[in-house]
Order: C-alpha cells, then sequence, then structure tokens
C-alpha cells in the first residue's frame, strides 16, 4: 500500500494502490506450486490468509519464498501436480476459508494424506460444501470434530472418480475446489452454478494452459446458470508470470471511504482488479450516488482469453496483466448518497462488500434494503448479525432478516464501539465509517484486517484529510464548555476541557495540603514543575473526549465545589502550572479534530488552530447561567461578583492572560440559544472541512 498527493496534479485526488487481490494471490501460490517450471509473482498479499496457504504448501514440500511485505516479485519452482508430498503435521489454514477449501479438492484429487485445520472462526465455518461433493465422487475424508467442521483429515484413499456437479448456491470456493480435484485426478470435473461465482480459478488455469470451458447455460426460470468444465488429464500446468491485481474488494473500502468525504477530494485508486465476477459492488454503489470513474488499463489480451471467458461479461474492460485479469483506475470523489436495493443475482459478485453496502447506507438517503444474502452469516463471522449490532451500537436504525438487513440512512452524529468478531472486513467496514465526518468509531480488534488488508490503518490516515483544532475561549459562564462538548460530539470529534486540568491541580494541591503532606496554599506559587509532577495528573482518551485522571481516579463533580472554584483562577495563575500543563494539551490535537475550550486555547496553546471562537455574553446573563448550572441558588449579585472578579484575575495575569485571539471571531451569546450557539460552530468547522474536500 502506498499514498502519495502527486499523482495528477489539479484535481485534488489522493493517488493509493491497494494491495494485491487475495483471492488471485492464494491461486497464483498454489497454481505454481502445481505448475511444471518456475513461476514469477509479483504483488501476492502478503496478507494472513495467504501466509497460511504459502505455509501449507511448504509443510509438502514445496520451496515457497518468503512473501515480502511490499509485494516485490519472486520465483516459485513448482513440484508439478503429483509432487506434493504428505506433511507430518496437520496443515494449519489459520483464518483463512480459502486456503482450505481449495486444499481440500487439491488434496482429495492428488490422493494426499492431510489434516487441515483452522482458528476458532475457521472451525466454525461449513466445509460439507466441500467435502460433501468430493465424497459423493469416492473421495474420503474423516471429520476428526464437530461434524461439517475443521479439523478434517484428507485420507487420501479411495478413488476420485470426477462427474459433475450443480451447486445449490455459487460458490467460487466449492467451485475451485471440484475443479482442482478434477485437474488432480486426471477425472473430467463439470460444476454448474445458479450464477456465476468468482473465475479466478478458471481464468489462471487457462493462463496456465488447462482447457477450462466456461459457458452460459439457459435456465428455464429465466435466471442464467454457469457451467465450468476440464476434460480428462493429464493436465500438466505451465509457470505462471503474474502481476497480481489490486484486490477490488479491499479497493472497495477506500471507494467508500472517499464517497463519504473521510479522503478529502478523493481518492484515484491504481492497479485495481476489475474482474466483473468482483466488481458488483461498483454498480451497487454507483446507484447509491457514488461519484465514481472507472477507466480501465490498456488492454493487451492475454493466453487467459482463450475459451469462453468474454461469456463472462468482461466485454469492454482490458486486461491487464496475462492471466486474464482485467485492471484499472477508480477516481471516487465525495457524494450524496441514496439508499437502494440490494440482492438476486447480483449478491455473488459483491458478497465481501454486503457490510461495506449497509455502513454506506447509514449515511445515506432512505432505507437500503439488502436481502438474498443469507451465505453472509456464515463468513468470518456472521456478517448479518454483527454489522446489525455495530450499526445500531452507533445509533442507525436497522432491522434485520435471515438473509439480509434494512438500514436506515441518518445525518445524525454516530459514536460508540463497533466490535470486529475476528472478522477483518467488519474490522475495516467500520474503519471507514469512523473515518468519516460525523463519525467516532472504536474498533476493538484492529490488527485483523492484516489478513486482506495489511497497512489498512495507516492507508485511512493517509487519506484523510486534517481535521481542524476548534479553540473557544472566553470568561467564566460565557457557555464555552457545553458548547464545545456539544460541538465535538455533533462533528464526531473530542473534546478537551482545559479549565477541568487547572481545576484538578487545584483540587490535589487542596488535598495535599490538608492532609499535611504538600505545601501549604500561601506557598503555592512558588511551585516547581517536579514539585508538580508528583500529582500524576494526566489526561486520558475516553469514547468523546479527554478526561482528567488524578492517580487512579477521575474526579468530575468535585472538580466544581466551591473551594475549588475559588481558587482555580490563583493556581492558573502560577508559571509552573501552566508550562507543566502545556504539553499535555497540545499532545491531545496531534491528529487534529479536537474542540477545545479555556481561555488561552487560542492564543497560547493552539495558535495554529484552524477555527477560532471567543465567547461573551453580559456580566448578569452569565451569573444567571452559572446559577442555573449550579443549582445551589445564590443571589444574582453576588455570583455577578465572583464571575466579576475571576474574569479579573484571568485577563490580568501575565501568562497566558484571557483574550481574544486575533484571528478569532468573536461570539455575543447573551441573546443565543444554546442551539444557536452550537450550530454556529459547527457550521464553521464543517466550512472549514470542506474546504479540504470541495472542487
Ligand atoms: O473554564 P473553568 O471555569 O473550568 O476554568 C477554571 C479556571 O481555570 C479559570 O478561572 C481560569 C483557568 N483556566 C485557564 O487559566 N486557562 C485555561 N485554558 C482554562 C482555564
Amino acid at each position: 500500500m502506498s499514498v502519495n498527493d502527486g499523482g495528477q496534479p489539479g484535481d485534488g485526488l489522493t493517488t493509493v494502490r491497494v494491495p494485491g487481490d487475495k483471492s488471485v494471490s492464494h491461486r497464483a501460490l498454489l497454481f505454481a506450486a502445481l505448475a511444471e517450471g518456475e513461476s514469477r509473482l509479483e504483488g501476492v498479499l502478503p496478507g494472513a490468509d495467504c501466509q497460511s496457504t504459502a505455509a501449507a504448501l511448504r509443510a509438502m514440500g514445496v520451496a515457497v519464498p518468503e512473501v515480502s511485505a511490499d509485494g516485490a516479485p519472486f520465483t516459485l519452482r513448482g513440484v508439478g501436480g503429483g509432487g506434493l508430498r504428505a506433511p507430518d503435521a496437520p496443515l494449519d489454514c489459520g483464518n483463512s476459508g480459502t486456503t482450505a477449501r481449495l486444499l481440500l479438492g487439491v488434496l482429495a484429487g492428488a490422493g494426499v494424506p492431510a489434516t487441515l485445520d483452522g482458528d476458532a472462526s475457521l472451525r466454525g465455518r461449513p466445509m460439507r460444501r466441500v467435502t460433501g461433493p468430493l465424497e459423493a465422487m469416492g473421495a474420503r475424508f474423516r471429520e476428526k470434530g464437530v461434524m461439517d467442521r475443521l479439523p478434517i483429515r484428507v485420507l487420501g484413499e479411495g478413488e476420485f472418480r470426477g462427474g459433475r456437479w450443480v451447486l445449490p448456491v455459487a460458490s467460487a470456493q466449492v467451485k475451485s475446489a471440484l475443479l482442482l480435484a478434477g485437474l488432480l485426478s486426471g477425472r473430467p470435473m463439470e460444476v454448474e452454478e445458479p450464477g456465476l461465482s468468482r473465475d479466478h480459478t478458471e481464468r489462471m488455469l487457462r493462463a496456465m494452459g488447462v482447457p477450462v470451458r466456461t459457458a452460459r447455460v439457459g435456465d428455464p426460470g429465466g435466471a442464467d446458470r454457469w457451467t465450468a468444465s476440464i476434460g480428462a488429464g493429464p493436465h500438466a500446468l505451465a509457470p505462471l508470470d503474474l502481476r497480481v491485481p489490486g484486490d477490488p474488494s479491499s479497493a472497495a473500502f477506500l471507494v467508500a471511504l472517499a464517497a463519504l468525504g473521510g479522503a478529502g477530494k478523493g481518492l484515484r485508486i491504481e492497479g485495481v482488479g476489475l474482474n466483473p465476477t468482483r466488481t458488483g459492488f461498483l454498480d451497487v454503489f454507483r446507484r447509491m450516488g457514488v461519484d465514481l470513474e472507472v477507466i480501465p488499463d490498456e488492454v493487451h489480451r492475454g493466453a487467459g482469453d482463450a475459451g469462453d471467458a468474454g461469456d463472462a461479461g468482461d466485454a469492454g474492460v482490458s486486461d491487464g496483466s496475462d492471466v486474464g485479469e482485467p485492471t484499472g483506475t477508480l477516481l471516487v470523489r465525495p457524494s450524496r448518497l441514496e439508499a437502494t436495493e440490494v440482492g438476486g443475482r447480483e449478491i455473488p459478485s459483491l458478497i465481501d462488500e454486503l457490510p461495506l453496502v449497509a455502513v454506506l447506507a447509514a449515511r445515506a438517503r432512505g432505507v437500503t434494503r439488502i436481502r438474498d444474502a443469507a451465505e453472509l452469516r456464515v463468513k468470518e463471522s456472521d456478517r448479518i448479525a454483527v454489522t446489525a449490532q455495530n450499526l445500531r451500537a452507533l445509533g442507525v436504525t436497522v432491522r434485520e432478516f435471515p438473509d439480509g438487513l434494512d438500514v436506515e440512512g441518518t445525518e445524525a452524529p454516530l459514536a460508540g464501539r463497533a466490535p470486529a468478531h475476528h472478522d477483518h472486513r467488519i474490522a475495516m467496514a467500520f474503519g471507514v465509517l469512523g473515518a468519516s465526518p460525523g463519525c467516532r468509531v472504536e474498533v476493538d480488534d484492529p490488527a485483523m484486517v492484516e489478513v486482506s488488508f495489511p497497512g489498512f490503518w495507516a492507508c485511512l490516515r493517509d487519506c484523510a484529510p486534517r481535521r481542524p483544532v476548534v479553540t473557544l475561549d472566553g470568561p467564566a459562564g460565557s457557555g464555552k464548555s457545553t458548547t464545545a462538548r456539544e460541538v465535538a460530539a455533533r462533528l464526531g470529534y473530542l473534546h478537551l476541557d482545559s479549565g477541568a486540568l487547572y481545576r484538578a491541580v487545584t483540587l490535589a494541591l487542596l488535598e495535599a495540603d490538608r492532609s499535611g503532606r504538600g505545601r501549604p496554599e500561601a506557598e503555592w506559587s512558588e511551585l516547581t514543575v517536579e514539585e508538580l509532577e508528583a500529582f500524576d495528573i494526566a489526561l486520558e482518551r475516553g469514547a468523546d473526549g479527554f478526561r482528567v485522571r488524578v492517580g487512579d481516579r477521575y474526579p468530575e463533580a468535585e472538580l466544581r465545589t466551591p473551594e475549588v472554584t475559588e481558587r482555580v483562577s490563583a493556581v492558573a495563575r502560577i508559571p509552573a502550572v501552566r508550562s507543566w500543563l502545556l504539553g499535555a494539551q497540545r499532545a491531545t490535537a496531534r491528529e487534529g479534530g479536537v474542540v477545545t475550550d479555556g481561555r488561552d486555547m487560542g492564543t497560547v496553546v493552539f495558535p495554529d488552530a484552524e477555527v477560532k471562537f471567543f465567547l461573551v455574553a453580559d456580566l448578569e446573563e452569565r451569573a444567571r447561567r452559572r446559577l442555573a448550572e449550579t443549582r445551589d441558588g445564590g443571589e444574582l449579585g453576588a455570583e455577578a461578583d465572583r464571575l466579576a472578579r475571576r474574569d479579573r484575575e484571568d485577563a490580568g495575569r501575565a501568562v497566558a492572560p484571557l483574550r481574544r485571539a486575533p484571528d478569532a471571531e468573536e461570539l455575543d451569546t447573551t441573546h443565543l440559544t444554546f442551539e444557536e450557539q452550537v450550530s454556529r460552530v459547527v457550521e464553521r468547522v464543517r466550512g472549514r472541512e470542506d474546504s479540504h474536500r470541495g472542487p
């Protein structure tokens, strides 16, 4: 993965590439291992799933080199169809369904005994859809754990007879496993499926000289059915020379990111695989209003186009590599999204992208309906249930159905946690949502993305425009804190109440003095930074902002007692206190997207903040608000006097006095409602965000 801004000067799009296609990478490793001779592979996905395939092949005697993190080219000497050795130990397929299912076909066809196993998530996924047909055609298996689940032993005995199989549901993994069993046993094999599942196996085998035929067959019911067949062998596989195209399923996350406005003016995603069995998401995204252009790479017809590949409907799309896999560039810009309906025959070509469609739907106008996608329940997680739960936890209205979802789009801020349930595509779909304007999403298992998109989080960060830092300064009682908190919530930014820091120091000093361990109040002005450090006061990032920790507690009400309020201005005047707190405050805004309030946020702490306000209000109005806030009755005049005294102290001190920054907009809130104050600030921040983005 790489990012730069210099791709095509002028259009403001950021140029990115995505890692190699996971499906193609698995097959490239596996088929090159079975070939006779040396293959050259470039851009193989280094993700955990493909590492599982590589490791399994090594365990069977194939010298697969290290798959490097940057997709650098390497050569792989194949052992030929009959050259796989029975492994000494169970083959660990990790999280990878493709590894397990393709190997079941290979081992059964080649008659190599081996046990296949996987992680907890893979052990939960059905395998009989592969072992069932293989068994019916003569292969023998033993389920060593739970019925229909890994670990499963391929016995390597019995004779695989080949034949014809009709799949109830279109599935590339099952189709490939059966074709591979036919290939390695030398028996003819034909697989029929309702709708064309991804056809990388057929294309790559053809490119390697194996006559695999693909045909569209009529169906009395109207819908198209497809067959893929391979004749009787023996078949020798010629070595590959392959540059793996960028994974369209990975590109889909970036397309969604750019459409949601999480990537500035937009993205140019280069070298993306455009195999029509994979790009159903482009049609659905377009229907949802995604501003998308597809520029096919130059056409050079490869050996892979022998046979009937043209039937796959890719006329007009170029072939950018030598295995008949078309590639191209996607241009995507921030978009106004509309709801859509997804179902029926289009499902197989965007099955991996459906959680992402649901995420886009959460930001689209109207209710999006996804149906006929029950298959999603047996992916790396139950993607229907998990997507529904996570969207709901963020505040989206979702209805769950056995085979899909209804998602009601909203413009409201979305915030909360989205557990990944050990599923890379869930982690990424919600990562994309979290990186888009007005959203804040915590993904609990970010490392899961390594399965298919190493470097995903860094890519999101690099694509994102920097979100502004917003400062709200002003005198006590001007409504800064409540306004700042609400503004942060609406924008999905983090809130920092700097006054709470000064209050926490005051509280800690008071407690130390009272317990006899600290300096008496009269000497506080002589405090040093070293003495302050002993108090262990820190800012910690929570779900919606920073909170102050004092030792092992998070004081809140204690920060607002009259004892603290009376003394805090004097404490805030101490130079050591101010300089000690400066670093911690600045650290909160490293990534932008922070709304801070205080006295010197726009002048001293964040002089470069993109959006600055200075809130003022009549003294009497401020006193009234304070009394309403503290609810302890009190007398208006006395409260006004207290505020005036604090204003004088805060504005009159030598260090960081309360002042309007020259570039801060003054907002007199005396006659404004809370809603009016908040929307004034939110609108200005949105204007700043848009200036990074719009044309
Ligand atoms: O906003 P507040 O009332 O919680 O602030 C408490 C005191 O802290 C206030 O009287 C001045 C001081 N303060 C400061 O000096 N600089 C800041 N950035 C924030 C607060």
